[in-house]
């Protein structure tokens, strides 16, 4: 029988090893308008250390593709954040809650992995959430900016990402199950647009923000099905269900962003299709180089047991440890949660050019109106 697992977006606790480094981005391409720089909220999907500094930062093999040590970053490699922060040609997002060698000369980082948008009833050392959700970010954000003396005009002129939810969702599917989750969201998008609102009085004017994705995609909730009954998965092989509520999500989200942008005079609110982004790449996963979506790189699952990648464990009864895939540049599930690093790249030339995003604007057009673009 199929059965409902549903993980958080969150590091997998393990050992210390290293900080995050600023290496120098690639060379700035050329903009349309200037953005100094990045405040980032959101949960893991963005996360560059901040859960990692706050708690147990993840050990190897994490971050071995493109920082070759690990960084705080539930990945191999590189986030899409910091495919945002090359192509505008700022250098990576250090974590707010990193007190070392942090850099917040281009922006700050406010995710933190296992966030919510709501306060919920758990907490990090229950089912991994974390405590700083979307409200506290924003709080956290507040303080940074009334504490940074310097360069006031980069705050009105930066640019907000915001990619957040997925925990919001999976929380319900944990304590009222798939059907009746969809009750929640209302009060989940009024929240997140409070949010938005609080960072509008505070001068911010460019939000980009991300839908949430296909939740019923993740690899580690696909290896515990076994005969599911008929309709239960989708063609590509999802679970249709949770899929329905995340939709159901984002279409309340969209329908609020468009209402904020006549709320907030003078602020551009890009809407981002995440959701479609990451499920075009699910669904054609072959096609665009890659194994089968349900590929998981690092870590060992099936029915009964799981070893999370960095991890030691048993699995049918042996001792293994839960290290890399030969090639994480042909699979698009780093731990059956979070993505690689090559499909964080796929996934951010898609969006960043435009495509999946409401107004069709590349990000590097994602100007304030009081901006003039050059
Ligand atoms: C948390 O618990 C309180 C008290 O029972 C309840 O009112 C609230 O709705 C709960 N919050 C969530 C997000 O479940
Ligand atoms: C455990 O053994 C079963 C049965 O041989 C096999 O199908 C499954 O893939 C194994 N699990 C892992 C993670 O190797």
């Amino acid at each position: 029988m199929a059965s409902i697992v549903v993980f958080f977006l969150s590091l997998a606790a393990g050992v210390a090893t290293g900080q995050p480094s600023l290496l120098p981005p690639s060379p700035p391409p050329s903009r349309a308008c200037d953005i100094p720089a990045i405040y980032n909220f959101g949960d893991s999907n963005s996360d560059t250390g901040g859960i990692a500094a706050a708690f147990y930062p993840p050990g190897p093999p994490s971050g071995e593709t493109f920082f070759k040590r690990p960084v705080g970053r539930a990945s191999d490699g590189r986030l899409i954040i910091d495919f945002v922060a090359e192509k505008l040609g700022l250098s990576y997002l250090s974590a707010y809650l990193d007190s070392i060698k942090a850099d917040y000369t281009h922006g700050a980082n406010f995710a933190t992995g296992g966030a919510t948008i709501r306060r919920v009833n758990e907490s990090w050392f229950v089912n991994d959430v974390s405590p700083f959700s979307l409200d506290i970010q924003v709080e956290q954000f507040n303080q940074f900016k009334d504490r940074t003396i310097y360069l006031p005009e980069d705050f009105a002129k930066a640019i907000y990402t915001i990619d957040i939810g997925q925990n919001d969702i999976a929380y319900c599917f944990r304590t009222l199950g798939v059907e009746a989750s969809r009750a929640a969201i209302p009060d989940i998008v009024n929240q997140f647009a409070t949010s938005i609102q609080q960072l509008y009085g505070k001068g911010a004017r460019a939000f980009w923000i991300h839908n949430t994705g296909p939740i019923g995609c993740l690899p580690v909730t696909y290896a515990k099905i076994h005969d599911p009954p008929r309709g239960y998965l989708d063609k590509t092989g999802c679970v249709a269900g949770q899929n329905v509520v995340a939709t159901e999500f984002n279409k309340q989200l969209k329908a609020k962003v468009i209402q904020l942008r006549s709320d907030l005079a003078g602020a551009v609110l890009t809407y981002v299709d995440m959701y479609s982004a990451k499920y075009q790449l699910i669904a054609n996963a072959k096609d665009q180089g890659f194994n089968k979506w349900s590929t998981i790189c690092c870590g060992y699952h099936d029915s009964d047991e799981d070893v999370y990648c960095g991890n030691q464990g048993k699995i049918n009864g042996t001792e293994v440890f839960a290290g890399s895939c030969k090639d994480p540049t042909k699979v698009i599930s780093w731990d059956g949660v979070h993505y690689t690093e090559a499909a964080n790249n796929w996934i951010a030339i898609h969006i960043t050019d435009g495509s999946f995003s409401d107004p069709p604007f590349s990000i590097l057009e994602t100007c304030p109106n009081h901006i003039s673009v050059s």
